[in-house]
């Protein structure tokens, strides 16, 4: 073997990333590896895309079916997004015995089981390091580094676009579509953005972790997934005043001595002085906590060309050192275990202090009955916040609340917003110590 030869369908953001660090580290690479990554044919439905990249002798054509036609091509790089063509891309390519890299989260948190087991039966691997946190490597960290660990918390920031929404909505000022607008601009957004803002990006990231950790299927539909559309620049002015930031986390805990993992998606509020919090912009960061090694944080560009790029060229190199080695499957791609059934904890039950914001009338009694329901259903109240609103009949109510259920305090909310002084929805913020 004197090459090796690299297919790549999607020539986008990412795409284009991808041609241009292996064109500049080329020689880097062939030292490397004393073989040369060759990017021997690149696809993508925009052709005008490749008068615009380093693409060298590649031969470029819009469809893919060269590429999976091509006996010479080991590694195919899927980076067009979405679920349809997609997985029959990746599919087709473990089937003819072509390695796979991909960025698509989506793909493999709805799908993962049939592309893993797909690749295990062809002897090939699929390497997904930019699927979660584009340049920050969370995948290669839990697969390798953290192997000799019991983890068993994992808050994460992986959606930077809305890091960078939030972040803007909270320095800035900016109204939210302003700032989702800047982020798209700058090639953060899936080309649908509600995957973003709605928590379905963090959800399939977070289930594609939860799955590598606790070594069974973590299946997405199954998750609790809220997005960031409800938070209010009021809401991130309290959260300021009262000393926390606002940001969407995805979590994992496996709690002591139960068999049901809690994963979830939700905007949540980190007291400022929480080393989460002050990450911003487009920047993800993946807290772990390992039983031997305690806390690790990994922190980096969780989004955009390069960062995205510098993810799907390690894993090309990784794939070339395991091909040069004869070793195809040198580490284990232990995405899940057959048979391996995951519980999940249900969203009531889990346990968290909450900011809520009600909208009320002003007028007596008010505070004696939010605070009389919130009472009968166990929850203790650890600050009120009302200011007077000169000229106007409704004010917001802001109560922090001690640790609750999750179930009791959804009775008691749907308690109270069926009072005839509630004028709109209650908001409700999950506080992450
Ligand atoms: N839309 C994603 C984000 C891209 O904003 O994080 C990286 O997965």
């Amino acid at each position: 073997m004197s090459e090796i030869n690299i297919g790549l369908v999607g020539a986008g953001t990412i795409g284009g990333g991808v041609v241009k660090i292996l064109q500049k580290q080329g020689d880097f690479f062939r030292h490397k590896l004393g073989l040369p990554l060759r990017l021997a044919r690149i696809a993508d439905l925009n052709t005008k895309l490749f008068a615009g990249l380093p693409v060298g002798d590649a031969i470029c054509s819009a469809g893919a079916d060269d590429i999976l036609a091509d006996p010479t091509i080991q590694i195919v790089i899927e980076l067009v997004g979405g679920t349809t063509f997609a997985k029959k891309l990746v599919l087709a390519a473990l089937a003819a015995g072509k390695h796979v890299v991909t960025a698509n989260k989506a793909l493999l948190a709805e799908h993962g089981p049939e592309i893993f087991e797909t690749a295990e039966r062809n002897g090939v691997s699929v390497y997904f390091e930019a699927s979660v946190g584009g340049g920050m490597p969370a995948i290669k960290t839990i697969r390798e580094a953290m192997v000799a660990n019991d983890i068993r918390s994992v808050r994460t920031i992986i959606n930077g676009t809305c890091n960078y929404i939030l972040t803007k909505m909270q320095n800035d000022t900016l109204p939210f579509e302003e700032a989702l607008r800047q982020a798209q601009q700058a090639g953060f957004a899936e080309a649908d953005p509600t995957l973003d803002v709605g928590g379905g990006d963090t959800g399939h990231k977070v289930a594609i972790l939860a799955s590598l950790l606790f070594g069974g299927y973590v299946t997405y539909n199954a998750l609790p997934i809220e997005g960031i559309t409800s938070i209010s620049a009021e809401d991130i002015a309290y959260a300021r005043e009262l000393g926390y930031r606002i940001k969407l986390l995805g979590i994992i805990k496996a709690d002591e001595g139960s068999s049901a993992l809690d994963v979830r998606v939700h905007p949540a509020m980190l007291p400022v002085q929480h080393i989460l919090a002050s990450v911003s912009n487009e920047y993800n960061a993946v807290l772990l906590e390992g039983d031997a090694v305690g806390q690790i944080l990994l922190y980096g560009k969780g989004a955009g060309e390069m960062p995205t790029a510098s993810a799907v060229v390690s894993d090309l190199v990784d794939i070339g050192r395991n091909i040069v080695n004869k070793a195809p499957r040198r580490i284990p791609m232990d995405y899940y275990h057959h048979n391996r059934a995951i519980t999940l904890k249900p969203l009531a039950a889990i346990n968290s202090r909450y900011y809520l914001r009600f909208t009320v009338v002003d007028k007596p009694k008010v505070l004696a009955l939010i605070a009389a329901v919130l009472g009968d259903n166990a929850i203790s109240i650890a600050s009120v916040v009302q200011r007077e609103m000169h000229a106007q009949d409704r004010v917001p109510v802001i109560i922090i609340t001690h640790p609750a259920c999750e179930a009791d305090l959804q009775h008691a909310i749907a308690r109270i917003e069926g009072m005839d002084f509630i004028t709109s929805k209650t908001q409700i913020i999950r506080i992450e110590e």
